[in-house]
């Protein structure tokens, strides 16, 4: 059996030409959805990420503002340029891109976010609207793995569900959409004593660790459908998952493949997510 490959690319492009279409009508209305992204530091992959993101909130007809911010930047003036955002009515989504330098306090810095426009959905007032069920954003990785399940038309409802990683990001934000959709959930970290006994169990199996091809053919149950959040760059240069794409391909009913998988996909879910807030005026 070889998986059949679930096109992150193609969903993508589909779903941002419907995000297009509706900030179109906006615009008509004269709201222009407004993304800022800050990005603190020189990371080289947090670089590559935002310019993607402010590149696509382009290509939908949005208003974005890119402001790159010293590594040295100090707390103070971090929470003093968000708290400005937060009142500047042309922003209708603020993103501050992780990981943030050592000396600034991450979770003080989403705490500083006003909720309604917290697209990455991280503050806790949006953790907690999700665990609840009732959540004003989804954030945006997670939202997109969803997408790509109900893409392919996946009975979710009594599935049962692993996924490899407990982020505050990926993993529980996953756990909580997929229970609210009606599986049964486990999640795994870094200290699950035999792996493999759990992910074989999956008929929908998510990872999220950050070590390349981790997940092998002999951990994946047959059929199961595996969804792949992982982007890790070999010695080579090359992109891989943290699944074993070959191998597992031929075990799995349906696999995202890296990259163009899960990646074009959470880009599109913010471009949703400051739609959204944009709509909620
Ligand atoms: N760093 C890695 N993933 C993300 C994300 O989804 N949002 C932000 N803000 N930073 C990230």
């Amino acid at each position: 059996m070889s998986a059949q490959i679930i096109d992150g690319n193609a969903l993508a492009k589909k779903i941002r030409l419907e995000i297009a279409s509706r900030t179109s009508t906006l615009v008509g209305k004269g709201i222009k959805p407004g993304l800022a992204v800050l990005l603190v530091g020189e990371d080289p992959a947090s670089q590559v990420y935002v310019r993607n993101k402010v590149k696509a909130c382009e290509e939908a007809g949005m208003h974005s503002l890119l402001e790159r911010l010293p590594t040295d930047l100090s707390e103070a003036a971090l929470l003093k340029r968000i708290h400005e955002l937060n009142l500047d009515p042309s922003i209708h989504g603020i993103l501050v891109q992780l990981p943030l330098p050592k000396h600034l306090n991450s979770h003080l810095v989403i705490e500083s976010i006003a909720p309604e426009k917290d697209v990455d959905g991280f503050h806790v007032a949006n953790a907690g609207a999700l665990m609840i069920g009732a959540p004003l954003f989804r954030p945006c990785t997670p939202y997109g793995c969803m997408k790509m399940l109900e893409s392919i038309d996946y009975p979710i409802k009594g599935a049962r569900a692993v996924i490899v990683g407990a982020s505050n990001i990926v993993g529980k934000p996953m756990a909580m959409l997929l229970l609210q959709a009606g599986a049964t959930i486990t999640i795994c970290n870094s200290k699950t004593k035999d792996l493999t006994a759990h992910t074989k169990e999956a008929d929908i199996l998510v990872v999220a660790t950050g070590r390349p091809k981790m997940i092998t053919a002999e951990m994946v149950k047959p059929g199961a459908v595996v969804i792949d959040v992982g982007i890790n760059r070999l010695d080579d240069g090359k992109l891989c998952g943290d699944v074993d794409f070959e191998s597992v391909k031929t075990v799995a009913s349906a696999i995202t493949p890296v990259p163009g998988g899960v990646g074009p996909m959470t880009i599109t879910m913010l471009l949703l997510n400051t739609l959204e807030a944009a709509e909620r005026l």
